[in-house]
């Protein structure tokens, strides 16, 4: 019955309808055909090899594994995963990953698998993250060092690794432990055919740059190398060079110095180069076999890069130093113990190296004391082999499988049964093969065979390979038949001690299979000796790395103490891996090999048959069917899960069970899938517990949320308090603030009110006593004051009296500005009048004449303001002196107003002749110069008036009456010096003869009668322009004529 929908045969072989070999493997192989290779078997997974990238894998995946419990998705190792770290994370316990099955059946990638889903589920931020990158890339160096192509695997682990994850309490990777178990390190020297030695040495030679392959003295081509199996150099789909970058960056990222990274590399290279050390037979005279190195150039260069002189190290390589008590005795070596001494120093090189590598890296990742920490342990180890020949390496590498499966054993069959028994839950036996047996035959302290090998190299006298056979047939001849194929052992568990009857006859060790160990070199291997001048050669090196891989070699610190073997030291290191994961929950992943080809898709029942039956698969499904998937004591379990009742929460004050029983009751489980045991509860299916998992997740949901709710309560209820004192706090301040200011206010008012009452008051009662005009006097007495100093003022500072000065202080206030011009003006009038009253008749005159002739031509006539200054003088020919011209005037008129040489302007063609002018209060009189007689004589009656010209000329038009008998010739057209004056006086003259204005036009065109007709006068002004007023008279035509003013 398939659990999820689309799935193929069943995800969990418990489920499988028959139990039997057939059917199981039907189902596995039914699936891998469908690319299925995970499948259950309740918590453990099996793993089929796919030989194939499925894309089953990415963080995508890991996403959802992360969200969904075990049995929701199809099986996976993700799954497998996410339990475990949950488990560790949520439920505080260790947990390990234990990781088995043959080699090349995929552990290494499982583990791989493990990692990456931990380190993508596990915290983030850049300290874990830089731990994360460490711990991951930590696999691509030691599998550079420690893997290499096997037949049966590409990538094969050759080293057992045991690796802590040390995380802190919320989860968070803080570091790890890398435990590496017994490389094989015969493969430096040796490989079978069609195997390769270790990666790195070919990642070496392909991805090293020229310059680097120079310094380590090495050469590209791998045939140059007599370590390097000389058929396979290449493995398919790798690529050794981009390999080789990735190896060196990944050492930079976990913390290798640059320095340590070339050391490493020049280590390597030296154990590569030890390979081409040929040794050859030498001639000694004694006669005893000797050997020496048959071309120098390479120890030479071995020499340099070590830092050792190539005597030294070819002294170290062909002879050997016995020491006794008494003395040290040096014997040659012959070729083949020469060869030998080589190549266990190239093995002893490597594999320290190696060492000293893990060590590194566990320097890099390890965790500071006192950090509170939970571990998951993956542990990846080699698989059960069975080779043609399998040699001490099979041997120990088995032991370490066969411990392994005793701890499936312990840990799932055995315990568990015993612990229904115990609990007193009833129990149907299942029948299982425990390997103790075979353990006990390798382990047991007196009579296991790792024993009886120790002993057997610790023996004095001749010890070899034959000889432990010998003893291993004496002493097993009882209990187990050990058959000799030409120097093989088969050690065969025979009965003894089992009744059960499943150990018989036909099994041999190894778990149902047969393997046959051949006992050559076991006790060569089981030693692991170096001989000394080697490992003090070594320490004499100046390479601080080689040096540092060989502290033995110190002859300080040699002691004569053999160092344990290496049954012994990697039993010892089983027994503390075994006691470790004994501490802690197992989590199992069983990997299966679909077939020897490596090839995808094909499916070798028989060789999967095999893997089953050692895995204990059929045994592991049938407990599981007849088990419970889960048990924990009631006190954990009710602690767990008493939120999920009522009754138990959040108070329970019955016992453990009871309560567990009343949470069970509550959510109606049904009674077969629970088990009740003295101490412990059982639960048949996962399916129940992930229910229950699944409620107590909701029901946590529920709680927080409750908790939530409270707290957010709380949060707001107390903001709230917090916010309403602060506001009851501020609107009191504000209040009390606001009153005292409107207290302030009302105060102020108050008093000025109080006050203007009371001065009204006062004043009401006061103005009594007081006139209220007093103001008035006050300010009447004030302004008068005022005008009294302003007159007083004046009065001193009088300008002076002269009737041209105008100055007059400026008022001192405004309010008198008007009276200050009207004293002003008084004053000035005043000035005037007084300058007129000292005035003589005749200045009075002479003044009234001036204003006259201002008003006649102030502002008309260019002349006129030169004419201001100069008196009238009025006779300008000497009149008094000329009786003649006396004459001329009429007697009765008075004295002549004005005497003048005139210039008359001749009508008719526009010249001038010279006449004589005098004005008398009745006429005007024109007369010749020479002669006496008076030429014309006007009456003031007939004058009509006069026109004169705005300029500086003196020509001006005398225009007579139509009536006159002098005006029937027309009018006069004169030019006088004098026509100011002149003019001047005969306006008066005419207005005090007849009382009529003289009208007096300023003009530049004017028109006069000449006898009948009219003339026209156009005065111009010349080109000069200037002051002097000569004139100049063109007749135009019969009835104009233009006069240029020059
Ligand atoms: N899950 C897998 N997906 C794809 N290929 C795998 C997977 N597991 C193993 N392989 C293939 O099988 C080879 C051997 O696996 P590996 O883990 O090295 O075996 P082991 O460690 O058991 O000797 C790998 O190199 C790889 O090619
Ligand atoms: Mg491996």
């Amino acid at each position: 019955m398939p659990l999820l929908e689309g799935s193929v045969g069943v995800e969990d072989l418990v489920l499988l309808e028959s139990l039997v070999e057939e059917s199981l493997l039907k189902n596995l192989q039914l699936r891998y055909e469908n690319k299925e290779i995970y499948t259950y078997i309740g918590n453990v997974v099996i793993s089929v090899n796919p030989y194939q990238q499925l894309p089953i894998y990415g963080p995508e995946y890991i996403a959802k594994y992360q969200d969904y419990t075990f049995y929701e998705l199809k099986p996976h190792i993700y799954a497998l995963a996410n339990v475990a770290y949950q488990s560790l994370r949520d439920r505080d316990r260790d947990q390990c990953i234990l990781i088995t099955g043959e080699s090349g059946s995929g552990k290494t990638e499982a583990s791989k698998l493990v990692m990456s889903y931990v380190a993508a589920v596990c915290g983030k931020g850049e300290q874990v993250n830089s731990v994360k990158e460490q711990l991951l890339q930590s696999n691509p160096v030691l599998e550079a060092f420690g893997n290499a192509k096997t037949i049966r695997n590409n990538n094969s682990s050759r080293f057992g690794k045991y690796m802590d994850i040390e995380f802190d309490f919320k989860g968070s990777p803080l570091g790890g432990v890398i435990t590496n178990y017994l490389l094989e390190k015969s493969r430096v020297v040796k490989q079978l055919k069609g195997e390769r030695n270790f990666h790195i040495f070919y990642q070496l030679l392909a991805g090293a740059d020229a310059q680097l392959l120079k310094a380590l003295k090495l050469e590209r081509d791998t045939t140059g190398y007599a370590y390097l199996n000389q058929e396979a150099s290449r493995v398919d789909g790798m690529d050794d060079a981009s390999s080789f970058s990735a190896v060196q960056s990944a050492m930079a990222v976990i913390g290798f110095s640059e320095e340590e990274i070339r050391q490493v590399l020049e280590v390597t290279a030296v154990v590569l180069k030890l390979g081409n050390v040929m040794v050859a037979d030498e001639f000694q005279a004694n006669g005893i076999p000797a050997s020496g190195i048959c071309d120098g150039r390479e120890v030479q260069e071995i020499g340099e890069m070590v830092g050792l002189s190539s005597e030294e190290l070819e002294r170290a390589l062909c002879s050997r130093t016995m020491e006794t008590a008494k003395e040290k005795v040096v014997t040659a070596l012959n070729v083949m113990q020469a060869q030998y001494a080589r190549d266990a120093l190239a093995k002893n090189i490597y594999s320290r190296l190696f060492n000293w590598i893990v060590n590194r890296i566990n320097e890099s990742i390890k965790v500071g004391i006192g950090e509170k920490k939970k571990v998951m342990g993956v542990l990846d180890i080699y698989g059960f082999e069975i080779l043609e020949d399998n040699s001490f390496e099979q041997f120990v590498i088995n032991y370490c499988n066969e411990k392994l499966q005793q701890v499936f054993i312990e840990m799932t069959l055995k315990e568990e049964q015993e612990e229904y028994k115990r609990e007193g839950i009833p129990w149907t036996k299942v029948d299982y093969f425990d390997n103790g047996i075979i353990c006990n035959l390798i382990e047991h302290n007196q009579r296991g065979i790792l024993a009886m090998l120790d002993e057997e190299c610790l023996r004095p006298g001749v010890v070899s390979d034959s000889t432990f056979l010998a003893k291993l047939n004496q002493l097993f001849s009882n209990c187990f038949r050990i058959c000799h194929y030409a120097g093989k052992i088969r050690a065969q568990a025979q009965a003894e001690g089992n009744t059960g009857g499943t150990w018989g006859k036909g099994q041999v060790l190894g778990q149902g299979c047969g393997v046959t160990y051949n006992v050559t070199s076991f006790i060569d291997k089981n030693n692991d000796l170096l001989f000394r001048d080697l490992s003090q050669a070594m320490w004499k090196a100046q390479h601080p790395l080689i040096r540092s891989l060989f502290p033995e070699g110190n002859p300080k610190q040699a002691s004569l103490k053999r160092p344990p073997t290496a049954g012994a030291q990697f039993k010892s290191s089983v027994a503390i891996l075994m006691k470790n994961l004994y501490s802690k929950n197992p989590n199992y992943i069983r990997c299966i090999k679909p077939n020897e080809h490596q090839q995808r898709g094909q499916f070798s029942s028989d060789l999967v048959a095999t893997q089953a039956q050692y895995l204990g698969l059929l045994e592991n499904v049938r407990v599981r069917r007849a088990g419970y998937a889960h048990r924990q004591g009631y006190g954990p379990f009710l602690e767990r899960y008493r939120l999920l009742s009522r009754s138990t929460w959040p108070r329970w004050n019955g016992g453990d069970r009871e309560g567990v029983e009343k949470i069970l009751g509550e959510l109606s489980i049904s009674s077969g899938e629970l088990a009740f045991g003295k101490t412990k509860i059982f639960i048949r299916s996962p399916k129940t517990l992930f229910y229950l998992e699944e409620q107590r997740r909701l029901r946590l949901q529920q709680l927080a949320t409750l908790i939530q709710k409270i707290y957010r309560g709380w949060r707001c209820r107390t903001h709230y308090q917090l916010m309403r004192k602060s506001q009851i706090l501020i609107s009191s301040w504000f209040r009390g603030n606001m009153q005292k200011k409107r207290y302030g206010k009302i105060k102020a008012s108050v008093l000025l009110i109080q006050a203007f009452v009371r001065g009204w008051k006062a004043r009401k009662n006061y103005r009594k006593y007081f006139r209220s005009e007093a103001a008035l006097t006050l300010a009447d007495f004030i302004y008068k004051s005022m005008v009294q100093k302003f007159l007083l003022g004046l009065k001193n500072n009088l300008p002076s009296t002269n009737v041209l000065d105008k100055t007059w202080p400026a008022a001192p206030y405004k309010c008198f500005s008007t009276a200050n011009q009207e004293l002003r003006q008084l004053f000035y009038r005043w000035k005037c009048k007084r300058f007129r009253d000292q005035l003589s008749p005749k200045q009075v005159e002479t003044l009234r004449e001036k204003l006259c002739a201002s008003e006649l031509f102030k502002g008309k006539k260019a002349s006129y303001p030169q004419s201001v200054p100069i008196p009238f003088c009025g006779d300008y020919i000497g009149l008094q002196g000329n009786p003649k011209l006396q004459k001329l005037k009429g007697g009765e008129e008075g004295p002549v107003l004005m005497a003048e040489a005139v210039k008359k302007v001749n009508r008719g063609n526009g010249k001038t002749s010279s006449r004589i002018l005098l004005l008398t209060k009745g006429h005007v009189i024109l007369t010749d110069t020479k002669k006496s007689q008076a030429k014309t004589v006007i009456g003031l009656d007939d004058v009509a008036g006069v026109s004169v010209t705005s300029l500086k000329d003196g020509l001006f038009s005398l225009h007579l009456s139509e009536m006159s008998s002098v005006g029937s010739n027309g009018d006069f057209l004169l030019v006088s010096e004098h026509v100011i004056e002149l003019l001047t006086r005969m306006y008066r003259a005419v207005l005090d003869a007849t009382q009529r204005q003289l009208a007096v036009t300023v003009t530049e065109k004017f028109s006069m009668r000449f006898k009948e007709n009219s003339l026209a006068v156009r005065v111009v002004q010349g080109p000069a322009g200037g002051d002097n007023s000569k004139l100049r008279c063109k007749k135009k035509g019969s009835h104009s004529l233009e006069v240029t003013v020059q």
